[in-house]
């Protein structure tokens, strides 16, 4: 018999347990997938919803100087202009001239096909829009872009923001939505596509202060991932050479991720100065000024734009949970997921189909799920059923079995550790909800007693 080793984690890993237990599907998969765009599933929808509210509410919800947005994704083709992109937004591309594959020639380590090592042509500057037609005319005058990003949104509509809601400096727009990149490489699963989400602030401070905003956004979006659990040790900030920047930024710093394939973006913080503004002042002709008050003088607020990719910070929230370990010999497969992020939050598990006990069950199950999400799975041994919830992370199991008919009372069992506790149906939800607040598994409920530990062993 081989002896089962725990192993580390790796991309394969997670695209295999992401398609198995439906967290994220190829697109059009029936068709043979679509390049770089991926469906996420029921999980993976749960979970994707779990980060965007975690970081709305941490963003907006929490704090009185930043309000919310939703604008649309296609904009007047003249935003694009003034913001540079039609111009700016672009890789240099180059082709082999022997297998005709395409690459992008600033991630190439050398001047030769990687892929056969044939010679490459001359870089051109390929723009990353996707273009469309508006209406049913299709010529030049009905071209409309899909946005590159979320922030060109933001900024064309300052001006209806500052008048509706009457807020002063510094003020900061969020929004959350789609962007799609016509990206001339991809990969790495869901952290390079051609469809993603970001969620962005443009954060607009007074002309002077911008470096000391710039250095507050950078500890604040970091301590941002280390709430969510992210271990602190796979986080880390990286300055941007002179020559990376962005055509609109005076200063950039990434949150990179260690990810399976090293270290790579996750988050961009840039300082991008009062570009955006004086640009589409410029070119639409209306005022994107601001009164101050205080100075009796109207300015062109700098803007801080901490920008953060949904599909990224996904996919490194599974990375850094993903943990195997070895128990009763088998390897126990588990995702060591944040609560406040776990798709399924409690699963309830009777030992037995059996009518009497089942209907405790479902009573229990109904009761739960007013709260939270909450999973109903009474297929195969407990064990597996334990394992599967493991797997995608459900912090909390509760177990109804034949002594729950009599006590009242059922078996809390915890993911991490996989201690166990009784507890009474009628404090069940206060525990619950201690559990996933975060306090310790083996505070008491009052009524409660310690139950059993699962047997486990440490691997190695
Ligand atoms: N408004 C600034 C902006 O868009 P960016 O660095 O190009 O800046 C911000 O993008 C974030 O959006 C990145 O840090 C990343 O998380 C995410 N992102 C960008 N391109 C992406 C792609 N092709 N696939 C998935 N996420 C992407």
């Amino acid at each position: 018999m081989t002896e089962k080793t725990p192993s580390k984690v790796n991309m394969e890993k997670i695209v295999s347990l992401c398609r198995r237990r439906g967290f994220i599907f190829p697109s059009s998969e029936i068709y043979g997938g679509l390049s770089s765009c991926w469906d996420y599933g029921p999980l993976g929808v749960e979970l994707k919803r779990n980060i965007k509210e975690a970081w709305w509410r941490a963003v907006v919800q929490e704090r009185d100087d930043i309000v919310g947005l939703d604008t649309s994704i296609l904009m007047h083709p003249q935003t694009w202009e003034a913001s540079g992109h039609l111009q700016g937004f672009s890789d240099p591309l180059a082709e082999c001239k022997n297998c005709h594959q395409r690459w992008r020639t600033d991630d190439l380590e050398g001047s030769s096909c990687p892929a056969c090592g044939g010679e490459l042509t001359e870089p051109r500057m390929f723009n990353l829009m996707f273009k469309t037609f508006m209406g049913p005319i299709e010529d030049m005058a009905s071209i409309v872009y899909l946005r590159p990003e979320t922030a060109q949104g933001i900024f064309v509509n300052f001006a209806n923001v500052l008048d509706t809601t009457r807020k002063k400096l510094p003020l900061g727009i969020a929004q959350i939505g789609k962007s799609f990149r016509n990206e001339i490489t991809t990969g790495n699963f869901i952290f390079r596509s051609r469809e993603f989400e970001q969620m962005e602030i443009e954060y607009f401070v007074k002309p002077g202060t911008d470096e000391e905003w710039f250095n507050y956004w950078l500890e604040e979006r970091l301590n941002w991932y280390l709430r969510l659990g992210i271990r602190k040790e796979n986080l880390r900030l990286r300055q941007h050479m002179k020559h990376e920047l962005a055509h609109y930024a005076r200063g950039c710093y990434d949150i990179d991720y260690l990810f399976p394939m090293g270290w790579a973006e996750l988050e961009g913080i840039a300082n991008r100065g009062d570009f955006d503004l004086t640009q589409h002042a410029k070119h639409s002709g209306k005022s994107l000024s601001y009164f101050d008050e205080d100075a009796r003088e109207q300015l062109v607020p700098c803007v801080i734009e901490p920008s953060a990719g949904v599909d990224r910070t996904f996919l490194a929230v599974l990375c850094d949970a993903y943990d195997e370990e070895l128990d009763n010999e088998e390897i126990r497969v588990l995702l060591h997921l944040h609560p406040e992020l776990a798709p399924i939050k409690v699963a309830v598990l009777p030992l037995s189909r059996k009518e009497n006990l089942a209907q405790v069950a479902r009573e229990v199950y109904a009761d739960l799920r007013q709260c939270w999400a909450v999973s109903y799975d009474d297929a195969q041994s407990i064990g597996r059923r334990y394992r599967r919830q493991d797997e995608i992370g459900t912090p909390l199991c509760v177990t109804v079995d034949f002594e729950s008919l009599e006590d009242r009372a059922v078996t809390v069992r915890e993911r991490d550790t996989m201690n166990q506790i009784r507890v009474p149906t009628e404090t069940l939800r206060t525990t619950l909800a201690a559990k996933l607040a975060g306090e310790a598994l083996f505070t008491l409920p009052p009524g409660g007693k310690i139950w059993k530990e699962e047997r486990k062993q440490n691997p190695g």
